[in-house]
């Protein structure tokens, strides 16, 4: 496996989920937080960092003891961190550079560089240069404005780099990231759905053994496919629990009961959506429903469990961006999620926790899901968050309000999967909003609400643009949703990218 260390760069993940698509396993971890260098970590990667390392606590690490013995690739900060250290000289550049370069000379002659053209497109982000290279460190690659692009230290595999070969805008950086992890670490490209499969499957019944499980479904892509895997290893051991919180999609309950149901998974449906109407009641804040919703969703999902003897461990989707430990422009800090600390833990909670996905990047849980045969219609669904409809229903959530947004909502999500452009949305979905107007229906004026549709690419959730859907299509959907949602007269698009609005209107 690859080892990345961490510096905080927006771009770490970006770099693993490339490795990843090499076949090749990767780890990230904090550069002060390096697990033993194991005989099976062939190669370290350093990545960015927001710091720079002319500042007294910029973050550092003992390079002395890895340098030599296992290839190294510095990208940009750790590039720096390696020249800085053993006596070059960084200073900061005179203008920012960042964005697209060209390369202007490149030693061909590089392992790192096999194969690729001298004169490719690069992706450059850094406020400083590394102006003069250590004795012994050759320069192998500049672009027009940065004459220090790229170096090998003379007698080690070890590189550093100043652009990112991680982004696409680097068109070569696969076939970079490539020639170090294979050419020059020497990882088999072995790491696959399969073999990842075949291990999880293993390792599941060792530790799980006789014991039972139990696990809540959400009708998403990540504890399907982590289900499916629980139970190909210990079959009816698993018993899955999907809560109908009366917040889903319209029919989505049914729908997703009876798919589960048809993969064999052993699976209780409980219909809660009274309990969840009832602790919702009169409540408009948003951070007031999501924790009322949670409250509740504990309280059923605990009682259920307690109906199953015996059991002794919660199975959990939680995927590898979520155990991350990032490390923050403010030093390095453990991003550890505050689960359900509110007063005693309930029952299930005191389980032993299984986590198949912890490894693995949102795109290899889909590869993985593929492999199990889990349906299309599971795996390609838009992500929907837990809280439900409850949060697109802006004020207080009742019944009458849930079943008119369910009705705006299939109307828009049928229409984007007939038009063939559901699987180009990442996410899209509709807000009842608190407000009314006036409109026209035949000779009567109306006064009833307005909806807002919602549809943005994105890549993990953390920024999103707003999706230049069809002006026919926005016209066909809006009409649908006027003529035939009781309740309804008027339909807005929304147009804002995040930052800085948020995906979800709460
Ligand atoms: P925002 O609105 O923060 O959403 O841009 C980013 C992504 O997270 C989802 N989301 C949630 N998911 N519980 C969840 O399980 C929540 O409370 C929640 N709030 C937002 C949202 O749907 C989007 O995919």
């Amino acid at each position: 496996q690859i080892l990345i260390l961490d510096f905080g760069s927006q771009y770490t993940q970006l770099i693993a989920r490339r490795v990843r698509e090499l076949d090749v396993y990767c780890e990230i971890h904090p550069f002060n937080k390096i697990p033993p260098i194991t005989p099976d970590i062939k190669g370290i990667i350093l990545s960015g960092s927001p710091c720079s390392v002319r500042d007294s606590d910029s973050p550092d690490l003992d390079l002395d003891a890895l340098r030599g013995k296992l290839p190294i690739l510095g990208v940009c900060y750790g590039a720096q961190l390696m020249a800085q250290k053993y006596g070059g000289n960084v200073t900061p550049s005179e203008i920012r550079e960042y964005g697209r370069a060209k390369i202007s000379h490149l030693d061909t002659h590089s392992k790192l560089f096999r194969e690729l053209t001298h004169d490719s497109q690069v992706w450059m982000s850094h406020g400083d240069t590394i102006k003069e290279l250590p004795e012994g460190f050759d320069v192998i690659a500049s672009t027009h404005s940065v004459k220090i692009a790229a170096y090998k230290v003379q007698g080690e595999e070890t590189y550093g780099i100043q652009f990112h070969p991680e982004v696409t805008h680097s068109t070569e950086g696969k076939n970079l990231l490539r020639n170090f992890v294979v050419q020059i670490c020497d990882c088999a490209q072995d790491w696959t759905s399969d073999v990842f499969i075949d291990a999880t499957i293993d390792s599941l019944k060792e530790s799980i053994g006789k014991d039972r499980v139990v696990m809540g479904l959400s009708g998403g892509v990540d504890s399907s496919v982590a289900a499916t895997l629980i139970h190909r290893a210990i079959g009816d051991q698993l018993t899955c629990v999907f809560v109908d919180n009366g917040l889903l999609r319209k029919n989505e309950y049914e729908e997703v009961l009876e798919s589960y149901k048809g993969m064999g998974l052993n699976v209780i449906g409980v219909d809660s959506k009274q309990k969840f109407y009832d602790a919702l009641a009169g409540i408009s804040d948003p951070e007031g429903k999501r924790k009322a919703i949670g409250k509740t969703f504990i309280e059923v999902f605990d009682e259920e469990a307690h109906k199953i003897k015996d059991v002794k461990w919660l199975g959990q989707g939680t995927i590898y961006p979520d155990v991350i430990e990032s490390v923050s422009v403010n030093g390095p800090s453990a991003t550890i999620k505050s689960h359900h600390n509110v007063g005693g833990l309930p029952d299930f909670m005191k389980l032993k926790v299984v986590e198949p996905l912890n490894t693995l990047f949102k795109d290899g849980v889909r590869e993985v899901g593929k492999a199990l045969g889990i349906s299309d219609a599971i795996i390609g669904r838009h992500p929907f968050p837990g809280p439900g409809l409850g949060i697109r229903i802006l004020g207080d959530v009742t019944p009458e309000k849930v079943q008119t947004l369910q009705e705006v909502d299939y109307i828009f999500i049928q229409g984007l999967k007939d038009a063939g452009l559901y699987d180009e949305v990442w996410q899209a979905g509709s807000m009842l909003l608190p407000v009314q107007s006036v409109g026209v229906m035949g000779d009567e004026r109306t006064y009833e609400r307005v909806v807002a549709l919602r549809a943005v690419s994105s890549v993990d959730g953390m920024t999103a643009d707003w999706v230049h859907l069809p002006y026919d299509f926005l016209g066909k959907v809006s009409n649908d949703i006027i003529n035939k949602v009781k309740g309804v007269n008027r339909v807005v698009y929304d147009i804002s990218s995040k930052p800085p609005a948020t995906i979800e209107w709460e």
